[in-house]
């Protein structure tokens, strides 16, 4: 959701802050726009589009020159992208870029209207940029606070003054925002694979404290002015992770990175082939005594959810409710004392997911997150934390992170079964050491790549088709779904098999593909009779099957057998070539694989 950037110190600002967006054009591609100071004047170039077409602009128009800048990437909220709504705003004295909502922009638009000021784009950020301008008396740091105590929403915000060439404000609320630390030069971004290149440190801004980043100097402040000494944090990511390495699409790369992912998140929480969270301070009779499990999370990492209830249900007993978060939140949920809940976020900044452990928290239940972006805002409000080692996402469709979410879906699954009797420890060392096996096994079902390029082929001309399943298979079509139609842009529908005749199966015409998953071996048969179902009315059946799943002659078109896992564990497996379906058939499409249109990742508005 927008990706800001800045710079300060002796290279070229535009070149800086062109690089530093492109690792962030993941948050939005709306629009992208710099300001840079030159000779004494703020110099903003900015238009609709990708970054492509901002340096484009610049390479006719002639870049702005200078060594302090501020950048943006959009991903549109209020106003259409255009030129005009394009970010940085401001006027000659205050230049700003936001990534955020601001909520009472209207009252304080009409104020500023009200007090002479007149505004040329329809964005809630425009608002901002005047208001700084009406309070600005000579002191950045006393009319920021003030601007602050005004505008309510969120904002991560990049700040220059005209009077002030030789430093960025920096604010944030919300929105995520980091100060990256270097040696005679100092960055804000949004995140870190914008900063990675030039500096591996970095302060995390809290809530509505101030940065005043210089060349030579950080300095942080709360909105009261008194100066607040942080940690610097180091980003242990290595560099190439932000690049493609060769991959024609990040998407790709991070589809092969799933098996170093699965194992980085695993390995530290395994000690002697069982679970063990003692690092994250888990209290396995803690954890066992909860009434009742929440999973919250929105769209894959929820769907990560479906598959931690399936399993935790069935082993440990307990029970679990999955909910979107942006349903949760707002259907005053039966959750308190004694419950827990556990939400899941790749970026830890989902605003829903945030807003949703809040209440949780307010209610009196304990919360876990488990996250993949160090310091997050999920990370830093719940009671429990589970890292996952994905390394960062860069392609807006998640691969590599649904993965290692689910991952650790079983471990806690495992210790709680454990924890409650359910699993001697003989079985949990067992089903553990067969999580240790699905990094090789998915590195295997990697291996089906070919395959899944030609049922790709036979689903590039569809205007819809269906994912069925039954128990994890049909968790497991939940995501296999959102990944084609998010990318391929084809409608798609995830059902449970046997669900289809109270309804649905009225839509299959001769053709209509439905990709059938059958891994579960006591439900594998009353999944094949739903396909035959579908079959009988002329679908178009692509089967994901269990290696040992006999499949008679005319069930399917195609069959892509997976490599043998335990039945449990098997959406990790068969999630490999429904992502890889999906890839190529966004490729075959000729679609922008990594940033499908009107996406972007990391949702920070509801
Ligand atoms: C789809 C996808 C999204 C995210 C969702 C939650 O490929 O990536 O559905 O899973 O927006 O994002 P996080 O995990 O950052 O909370």
């Amino acid at each position: 959701m927008c990706g800001i950037a800045g710079y300060i110190g002796d290279r070229d600002s535009a070149d800086v802050l062109v690089d530093a967006l492109s690792k962030l054009e993941y948050r939005g591609y709306d629009s992208a726009g710099i300001a840079v100071f030159e000779n004494g004047t703020i110099k903003v170039e900015k238009c609709k589009g990708r970054l492509a077409n901002l340096v484009e602009k610049m390479d006719s128009d002639g870049k702005p020159t200078g060594h302090c800048g501020i950048g943006h990437t959009r991903w549109a909220t209020h106003g259409e992208p255009s030129d005009i709504n394009s970010h940085p705003h401001g006027n000659k004295r205050v230049t700003i870029v936001h990534n955020g909502i601001i909520e009472n922009y209207k009252q304080l638009k009409d104020f500023l209207i009200s007090e002479g000021y007149s505004f040329v784009s329809e964005t809630d950020t425009e608002t901002v940029a005047k208001l700084l301008d009406y309070y600005y008396n000579g002191d950045p740091m006393a009319t920021i606070s003030k601007v602050l105590s005004e505008i309510k929403g969120s904002y991560a915000l990049g700040i220059m003054f005209r009077d002030f060439p030789d430093r960025i404000f920096a604010v944030r609320k919300d929105s995520p925002l980091i100060v990256g630390v270097g040696d005679s030069e100092n960055f804000i971004a949004s995140d870190v694979p914008a900063i990675i290149h030039y500096t591996r440190d970095y302060y995390l801004l809290e809530e509505n404290e101030i940065a005043v980043v210089k060349k030579d100097a950080v300095r942080i402040f709360d909105v009261h002015g008194n100066e607040i000494f942080k940690k610097i944090n180091t980003a242990d990511w290595d560099v190439d992770a932000a690049e493609k390495g060769g991959f024609e699409h990040f998407m790709l790369k991070e589809i092969h990175e799933q098996p170093t992912a699965v194992k980085t998140t695993i390995t530290p929480r395994i000690t002697e082939h069982m679970p063990d969270f003692s690092a994250e301070g888990f209290d396995a009779n803690k954890l066992k005594s909860y009434r009742n499990i929440f999973i919250i999370a929105c769209g894959t990492a929820m769907h990560a959810g479906m598959v931690g209830k399936y399993v935790i249900e069935k082993i440990a007993r307990i029970p679990v409710t999955v909910d979107i978060a942006s349903e949760f939140r707002y259907r005053n949920p039966l959750i308190g004392e004694g419950d827990l809940m556990i939400v899941i976020s790749q970026s830890g900044e989902t605003a829903d997911t945030k807003a949703a452990l809040g209440l949780a928290k307010e209610a009196g239940a304990d919360t876990m997150a488990i996250v993949n972006v160090k310091g997050s805002s999920i990370a830093r409000e719940a009671d429990m934390v589970v890292y996952t080692h994905a390394g960062p996402e860069i392609s807006v469709a998640s691969t590599k992170a649904y993965m290692v979410q689910v991952s650790i879906m079983y471990l806690l699954a495992f210790e709680l079964a454990y924890a409650n009797g359910k699993f001697t420890e003989e079985t949990c060392r067992e089903y553990t050491e067969k999580l240790e096996e699905m990094p090789d096994i998915i590195d295997e079902a990697i291996l089906l790549k070919e395959k899944c390029q030609f049922a790709a082929s036979k689903l590039v001309n569809a205007d819809s088709l269906l994912y069925i399943g039954r128990g994890l298979d049909y968790a497991l079509s939940m995501e296999g779904s959102l990944k084609l139609k998010e990318i391929s842009y084809i409608h798609s529908e995830s059902y449970a098999a046997g669900e289809l005749k109270h309804g649905t199966i009225s839509l299959i015409t001769d053709g209509m593909p439905v990709i059938a998953i059958a891994t579960q071996k006591d439900l594998v048969e009353k999944t094949i009779s739903n396909i035959k179902e579908v079959k009988a009315r002329g679908a178009f059946v692509i089967l994901v099957a269990d290696r040992e799943v006999e499949v008679e002659e005319g069930v399917a078109d195609i069959v892509i057998r997976l490599p043998e896992a335990d039945q449990m564990l098997m959406p990790m497996v068969a999630a490999v070539p429904l992502q890889l379906i999906a890839y190529y058939t966004a490729v075959l499409k000729g679609n922008d694989v990594d940033k499908p249109r009107n996406l972007a990742k990391s949702v920070t508005v509801e």
